[in-house]
């Protein structure tokens, strides 16, 4: 069994005392595969040291994220942009809109959002979403930026069905984590309507840990609870799981 986790910051200093550790206990239970999305350039270092460490489970990502769109953005979209011609990434990411912090950079969230979606379809690479509280506004600039192929995934994605249906024909995945295992959330419901041809698993560590691990740090590991809770609103096995979702990270991500 090969769990692939496609969204996890492991750079962050939450991990610093015991990153190996967690990274070798999860390879040990089968989480072999890890795709990093960057954040600004105060995390390129960190990510690009990890994925030299570890260049068969660590694959790194570029892309400036919404909430580090502030009034230096034109440099630090710029460093994006530079740093995508001179190295290979496996996506362009975390991008996207997030109206849930901060509103005062809205235009310029769009405005670097748009530019990443063109620089990714430069390098015909996929794009990492992320769409907090904003989803109708990124399907709006995805319907006229003509996103070419692979599409690329909504990370952390709790919207409806009919949200979901929406992105699943644009050609996009979703990412599915920690969420679908809290009470209340719906997305158990919605992910019943889903054909897991469409869903990929991630963590988004440090953020998020699935129950029973609720508000305590996430880790790379966890992302068996994640799995089990979908083979379960599907009744599979956590086996078909694995491979189905870690077959669809291959199709994205081509690695
Ligand atoms: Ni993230």
């Amino acid at each position: 069994m090969i769990l692939t986790d496609t969204h996890t910051h492991l750079y962050a200093e939450e991990f610093s005392s015991d990153r190996d550790l967690l990274i070798s206990e999860a390879i040990e239970k089968g989480v072999q595969r890890f795709f990093l999305p960057n954040i600004d350039s105060s995390s390129v270092d960190g990510m690009n040291a990890l994925t030299k460490k570890y260049p068969n489970n660590c694959f790194p990502m570029m892309g400036l994220h919404p909430c580090s769109v502030k009034e230096n953005w034109k440099d630090e979209l710029a460093l994006v942009e530079k740093l995508s011609g001179e190295q290979k990434f496996a996506g362009v990411g975390e991008i996207g809109i997030d109206l849930y912090w901060d509103k005062t950079f809205v235009k310029e969230q769009e405005e670097v959002f748009r530019r990443q979606i063109k620089l990714a379809n430069q390098h015909k690479l996929p794009i990492i979403i992320h769409s907090r509280e904003s989803f109708e506004e990124i399907y709006n600039i995805l319907l006229d930026s003509k996103k070419g192929s692979p599409c690329g995934i909504f990370h952390c994605f709790t919207g409806n069905a009919d949200q979901a249906g929406r992105a699943i024909d644009l050609g996009f995945y979703l990412g599915i984590g920690g969420v679908v295992t809290f009470k209340n959330s719906g997305l158990d419901k919605t992910l019943a309507e889903i054909d897991l041809q469409h869903i990929v698993l991630e963590t988004d560590a440090p953020y998020l840990a699935p129950v029973p691990f609720r508000g305590k740090r996430n880790q790379p590991a966890y992302i068996v609870k994640v799995a089990e809770k979908i083979a379960l609103i599907k009744n599979i096995t956590i086996e078909e799981v694995a491979n189905i979702t870690t077959e669809n990270s291959r199709k994205i991500f081509a690695i």
